[in-house]
């Protein structure tokens, strides 16, 4: 390849230096974001939905403290994970401003209301459906690919860290959102679960097949205990609501099983359950062992629990929120997801499954 030094010299010279602006692009690993409202970090703004953030007092103790989005006062399970890996945060995928070398740092899909089903979170009209997150996930590696080429975009998806939150409003804003509705007529509580599994094993593989190959994915909450839940059932003494603690016990252990299942089909430990039942469960359970006065009570929102309706202007609003586990009636405050994220860095296998992410970020690099 002696043709002509000179300026294969200069075009050497000139992939060096993208390489090299590529490799300090890449050394944090890019990240992307797929669910519901636990991670939607302001998707919804951009869309004609009732499920948003965009207003006061969300956001209230964000670096800004201004509303943004997320259904949290300050950061959210997805921003917490970036600053643990020590990465800057994904802007919601819909942001104008996610453009140029910024898509680099991956991006954030989710879109409160939604879930595993297409008709869940209908109420909500105009949200991003999985599959259209997905369908906007291929986009972006288009995007990308203009960008840095074919090749480099591929590595740069199959290198990515994943996190997956789905399932929670397929019970919530579902099955359960009022009595006798269509899904639970047409099935009996462990029937529809096991429908939810194999239509999140498509929806999994899919990403797999999109070039994911690590993803955290999250199973729900203990969903009978968020003070949305005892307050709009009638909750005594606080005590969880019975269906909905059978819905999560019933989801959580079959989509660690399906996860096993497709790690063993793909041959590699691609999907990482994380036992967020468990995490938050210990909080709920012991909220003064974590700092909390309550764990029943959210900190945003009126009525029993401060759990009724949705956290506005208007709400009871408590002046310390990193004593309240919960912030809004649904969504943890910034305190609880900074534990929560704390497990998925550092947790025994008892809440990440096969792995933590410490252990993850280590072996990948
Ligand atoms: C949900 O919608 C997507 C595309 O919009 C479709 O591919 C999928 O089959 C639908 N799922 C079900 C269970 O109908
Ligand atoms: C993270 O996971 C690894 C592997 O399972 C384990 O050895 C390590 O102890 C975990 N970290 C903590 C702090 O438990």
């Amino acid at each position: 390849m002696a043709r002509s030094s000179v300026p294969c010299v200069w075009t050497t010279l000139g992939f060096v230096l993208v390489a090299i602006g590529l490799v300090a692009q890449a050394e944090a690993r890019a990240f992307f974001v797929f669910g519901d409202s636990l991670v939607d970090n302001g998707n919804n703004n951009y869309l004609i939905t009732t499920a948003r953030a965009d207003s006061p007092p969300y956001g209230i103790d964000y670096p800004t403290h201004r509303p943004t989005g997320r259904f949290s006062n300050g950061l959210n399970i997805p921003d917490l994970i970036s600053e643990s890996i020590g990465s800057e945060a994904t802007l919601p995928y819909l942001s104008p401003e996610l453009t140029g070398q910024r898509l680099l740092v991956g991006a954030n899909f989710a879109s409160a209301g939604i879930g595993i089903l297409n008709d869940t979170g209908v109420q909500f009209v105009n949200i991003i459906r999985i599959y259209q997150q997905l369908a906007y996930f291929q986009q972006y590696q288009q995007r990308v690919g203009a960008l840095i080429g074919i090749e480099q975009a591929k590595r740069l998806v199959n290198q990515a860290l994943v996190l997956m939150t789905l399932g929670g409003n397929d019970f919530v804003n579902n099955y359960f959102l009022v009595p006798n509705s269509a899904r639970s007529r047409q099935y009996a509580l462990p029937d529809y679960v096991r429908y939810l599994i194999s239509e999140y094993q498509k929806i999994l593989q899919r990403l797999y097949d999109l070039g994911a190959r690590r993803v955290l994915v999250t199973g729900t909450g203990p969903l009978g205990c968020v003070p949305a839940e005892l307050g709009t059932r009638g909750s005594r003494n606080g005590e969880c609501i019975a269906d909905l603690q059978q819905a999560s016990a019933l989801f959580n252990p079959q989509m660690v099983q399906m996860l096993n299942a497709l790690n063993t089909k793909i041959g590699s430990h691609v999907f990482i359950a994380v036992n967020a039942e468990q995490m938050n469960m210990d909080f709920i359970s012991n909220p003064q062992a974590y700092g909390f006065v309550t764990s029943k009570i959210a900190c945003c929102g009126q009525g029993a629990y401060n759990g009724i309706g949705l956290c506005t202007q208007l709400s009871n609003l408590c002046p310390n929120r990193e004593i309240y586990a919960f912030w809004d009636p649904f969504h943890p405050s910034e305190r609880a997801n900074r534990i929560i994220v704390q497990h998925i860095m550092t947790g025994s296998t008892k809440y990440m499954h096969p792995m933590n992410l410490t252990t993850i970020m280590a072996m990948d690099y």
